[in-house]
C-alpha cells in the first residue's frame, strides 16, 4: 500500500483529483442539500479512479451502485455496533447451526458475504482485462499488479492476487465515510463561521486570482486554509474510537494488566478534546495552529494528523491521499463558493441542528444549508471543461 499512496506516489495524483472537483462544485451547486450525497459520489469516484482506473460517468455506474451498497451494508450494518459481534468474543457460536434462534448473524453473513465478494472481484477483474487489452490506466491496482515479478510459483502469485484484490477493496470501504465526515464538518463550520470563509476567501483571492481554481502548487502559501483543514481533522474526529485493535501478547499499560488477545480502543476523541494542547477544544478555531509550535516534537504533538489516522501497523494508509483530495476539495469550495446558512420561506436563517447517531464514524447528519457562487467569475470558473 506504501508503494501506491506514500508520498511520493499522491503526487502522480493531481490530475486525476482536479478532473473530479468541477464535477462535484457543479452539482452542490444545483442541489445543495444533496450535499452528502455529492461527497459520497466525489469520494467513490475518486477511490474508485485511483484504486481501479476506471472513471465514472454517471449516478447509474455499476460499480460505483455495488460500491454504495456494500459501504453502506458496512456501516449500518456489519460494523454498526463499532464492528465487534458476539461471534468475535465467544467463536463458539460460530458452530451454531444456522437455522438455529439466535444465529441470524450467519444467515446475514452467507447473504453479505456473497455480495462484498462481488465488490472486492468485479473492479479488480475490470483492471485485469483492462491490463490485458494495454488500456489499462495507471492505478493502484494496475500499478502492483505490474510490479509483480511474475515468479514461477504459483502459489506466491495466488497470494499476491488475493492480497492486492483486497486490499484494493478494504481502501474503498475506508475512504467513503472518512472523507464524507471530514468534508460534511468543514461546511458545517463554514455555516457556523462566516468570518472564518470570509478570511480564506481573502487569502485564497490575494494568492490564487479568480481566474482560476486553486491547485496543490498553491499549498504552501495558503497558511489559513491549510490551518482551516488541519482544524477540520481535529474538531472532525472523523473515526473517535479509532478501530478496536487486538493484543498479540500480554501487555502493561499505566499499571493495568492486559491480557493477550485483549480488544483495545485508541481514544481519538479524548485527545483531540485535550484542554492541554487544543485550549476551549470544542471551539472551531484554525487560528490554533497558525503559529509554529516551539519545536518539532510539540509540532508533532499538538498536529491532529498523529492521531486521526490511527496507531502503530494498523494506521490509516489513506492519510496523503486524503490530505491532497479532501484539501483541494476543500479550497475549491473555498475558492467558489458562498456557503452559509439556509433561509426558510419568511426569509429568518436556519441554525444547522448537529446530530451524531453513527456508531464508528463521527458524520454528523444532514443538516440545512445554503450554497450558492461567489460571484459570476466564481461560477465562469466552475463550468469551464476540464482539459484533461
Ligand atoms: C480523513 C480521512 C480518513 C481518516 C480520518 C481515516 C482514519 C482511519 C483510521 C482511524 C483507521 C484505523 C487505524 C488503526 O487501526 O489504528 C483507518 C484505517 C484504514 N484506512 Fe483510513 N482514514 C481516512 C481516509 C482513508 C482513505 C482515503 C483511504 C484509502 C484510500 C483509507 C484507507 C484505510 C485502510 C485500508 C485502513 C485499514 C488499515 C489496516 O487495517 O491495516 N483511509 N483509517
Amino acid at each position: 500500500m506504501q508503494t501506491a499512496l506514500g508520498p511520493s506516489a499522491i503526487k502522480a495524483y493531481d490530475p486525476l483529483l482536479e478532473l473530479e472537483s468541477r464535477p462535484f462544485l457543479r452539482r452542490i451547486l444545483a442541489d445543495a442539500s444533496g450535499y452528502q450525497d455529492h461527497i459520497r459520489r466525489y469520494a467513490g469516484s475518486l477511490t474508485l479512479l485511483v484504486v481501479y482506473g476506471h472513471q465514472v460517468k454517471s449516478n447509474d455506474d455499476a460499480f460505483l451502485k455495488l460500491a454504495e451498497e456494500c459501504v453502506s451494508l458496512l456501516s449500518n450494518r456489519i460494523a454498526s455496533g463499532g464492528g465487534i459481534w458476539p461471534v468475535d468474543i465467544f467463536p463458539a457460536l460460530k458452530h451454531l447451526p444456522t437455522w438455529f434462534p439466535g444465529a441470524g448473524f450467519k444467515r446475514n453473513a452467507i447473504v453479505w458475504k456473497k455480495k462484498m465478494e462481488e465488490f472486492v472481484d468485479k473492479p479488480f477483474e475490470f483492471v485485469l482485462d483492462e491490463m490485458r487489452r494495454g488500456t489499462a490506466k495507471a492505478s493502484f491496482v494496475s500499478m502492483l499488479m505490474d510490479s509483480d515479478p511474475k515468479s514461477k510459483d504459483t502459489a506466491a502469485d495466488a497470494q499476491h492476487d488475493f492480497d492486492v484484490r483486497w486490499t484494493a477493496n478494504s481502501m474503498y470501504s475506508a475512504s467513503i465515510d472518512t472523507t464524507i465526515t471530514v468534508i460534511s464538518h468543514f461546511i458545517l463550520a463554514m455555516v457556523q463561521h462566516p468570518e472564518v470563509l470570509a478570511r480564506a476567501q481573502a487569502e485564497i483571492d490575494a494568492v490564487v486570482g479568480s481566474n482560476r481554481l486553486p491547485s496543490s502548487d498553491d499549498r504552501e502559501d495558503l497558511p489559513y486554509c491549510n490551518a482551516i483543514f488541519t482544524e477540520c481533522l481535529r474538531w472532525g474526529v472523523p473515526v473517535p474510537l479509532n478501530l478496536p485493535h487486538r493484543l498479540m501478547e500480554d501487555d502493561i499499560y499505566d499499571g493495568m494488566y492486559l491480557p493477550k488477545g485483549s480488544l483495545v480502543f485508541g481514544n481519538i476523541w479524548a485527545i483531540l478534546r485535550d484542554e492541554k494542547l487544543y485550549p476551549d477544544p470544542d471551539a472551531f478555531k484554525p487560528e490554533r495552529f497558525l503559529d509554529a509550535a516551539v519545536d518539532e516534537i510539540a509540532e508533532r504533538r499538538r498536529d491532529p494528523r498523529t492521531y486521526v489516522f490511527g496507531f502503530g501497523r494498523r494506521r490509516c494508509p489513506g492519510g496523503n491521499l486524503v490530505e491532497s483530495s479532501a484539501w483541494l476539495l476543500m479550497v475549491s469550495m473555498i475558492a467558489t463558493l458562498d456557503i452559509g446558512k439556509a433561509v426558510d420561506e419568511k426569509g429568518r436563517e436556519i441554525e444547522p441542528e448537529v446530530v451524531f447517531d453513527n456508531a464508528v464514524f463521527r458524520n454528523p447528519n444532514h443538516f440545512k444549508c445554503s450554497v450558492r457562487p461567489r460571484s459570476e467569475q466564481a461560477l465562469k470558473v466552475v463550468m469551464q471543461e476540464d482539459l484533461s
